[in-house]
């Protein structure tokens, strides 16, 4: 069926039929698509294209996704059971909240890197007013942030790796009870750690291809670049350098820049290496698509004791979970869920189910906290692209 949607609705796996503007003046090949990519979302709306009209017998139809998952949300409110727990009711604020925040902290450090470009120094008051923010919601709920550091786009990959990288550290910190002037510190690190990226050059920061070893060479020097750009910085920390100063070694001495082993990296260090690798291996570049958090986790578990000290690799673990928030999971009822947030027992975290994958229908939508169920279980977790879903739109709803 043909129907008119406004563009605010649209979501991967939708199909454009019409997007009401004529074919040269719109970027996509083709006037009828699916769409599969929120990236492609943002091009219409950069476009300015308010309403348009999609095939919901070729792709997904807007009411069966939202409405009833709003809807529900209201019914849960009124009757909760011991069964479907509704999850804590200032999520969706303080999900909102930490989506500001992140956009804030990767237009902030947007601005950094072209002042650096231009010869300038880093300014900390640029972005401590940030790292408080983010501070406050990581001690409210780090599930949020955790969340949003999914949310990718190619173009922006420096900026959102550097605010991930600052989210991470931060939680990282945080489930290691470290003390909230360290947690404030490794945030500013985070954010900052790859400033010497913006002296790279952009055909090799952005090369759609293997770097040769010329090119890696210039590649890594980001990171010498980025220290000594930090340390001219009045009122850095020692933790905020060593996040920048050792991302990139590793646990057995085959990293760099200076090949350090064990105990030779700082514990700041060795946590920044952790996560590091985490968002990049989780993120889609433009030659590669990013793999699912849960089996990032356990590749990178593989690696521990050459790459990685094996026993903080653990308690990354335990902070992200097994499934982190936004994993898109399939429940042993055949049910497709979004991971919302994560409980202590990290194989049962709290979900959104929205399909039934044997009858391919949509479902009405429950938060189901799965600590409170006995015999409904994650059984795997899936790649997003195999079901054409983002999650992200799930919670952004809740
Ligand atoms: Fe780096």
């Amino acid at each position: 069926m043909i129907k008119t949607i406004s563009a605010d609705q649209l979501i991967p796996g939708m199909y454009i039929h019409e997007l009401n503007c004529p074919w040269v003046e719109h970027p996509f090949v083709r006037n009828q698509f699916k769409i599969t990519e929120t990236k492609d979302i943002k091009k219409i709306h950069e476009m300015g294209i308010k309403s348009l009209k999609i095939d919901t017998c070729k792709g997904l139809n807007v009411q069966e996704n939202l409405s009833p998952l709003i809807s529900s949300m209201k019914k849960r409110d009124t009757s909760q059971s011991s069964e479907q727990q509704p999850l804590k009711k200032q999520l969706p604020q303080t999900r909102k909240k930490a989506k500001n925040i992140k956009t804030h902290a990767e237009n902030a450090i947007a601005n950094i890197m072209a002042d650096i470009k231009l010869g300038q120094q880093v300014e900390l008051e640029q972005v401590t007013p940030i790292i408080d923010k983010m501070s406050e919601s990581v001690l409210e709920n780090h599930n949020a942030l955790l969340g949003l550091s999914r949310i990718r786009n190619m173009d922006t990959y420096t900026f959102e790796h550097s605010v991930n990288i600052g989210v991470l550290m931060m939680a990282f910190s945080k489930s290691r009870n470290m003390p909230g002037a360290i947690i404030h510190e490794v945030g500013i690190g985070g954010l900052l750690h790859d400033i010497g990226k913006a002296l790279t050059p952009p055909e090799i920061l952005n090369k759609p291809a293997k770097l040769t070893d010329e090119e890696l060479v210039i590649m890594r020097h980001h990171v010498v670049d980025s220290h000594l750009i930090l340390s001219k910085t009045p009122g850095i920390s020692q933790n905020a350098l060593d996040v920048a100063a050792l991302h990139h070694e590793k646990y057995d001495g085959s990293g760099y820049p200076d090949g350090k082993t064990g105990d030779e990296i700082s514990l700041i260090g060795q946590m920044s290496a952790i996560v590091d690798v985490y968002d990049a291996l989780t993120a889609d570049r433009c030659y590669h698509k990013g793999q699912d958090p849960s089996v990032v986790l356990k590749r990178m578990l593989s690696w521990t004791g050459s790459h990685f000290n094996p026993t903080l690799m653990q308690e990354f673990v335990h902070c992200v979970g097994i499934y982190p928030p936004a994993t898109l999971v399939m429940l042993s009822n055949h049910h497709l869920a979004v991971v919302t947030e994560n409980n202590s027992n990290l194989l049962a975290p709290c979900v959104i189910t929205f399909l039934n994958t044997k009858s391919h229908e949509t479902i009405e939508p429950l938060l189901i906290d799965l600590s409170k169920q006995e015999k409904l279980k994650v059984i795997s977790s899936e790649a997003d692209v195999k079901w054409n879903i983002d999650p992200q739109k799930y919670l952004d709803i809740i």
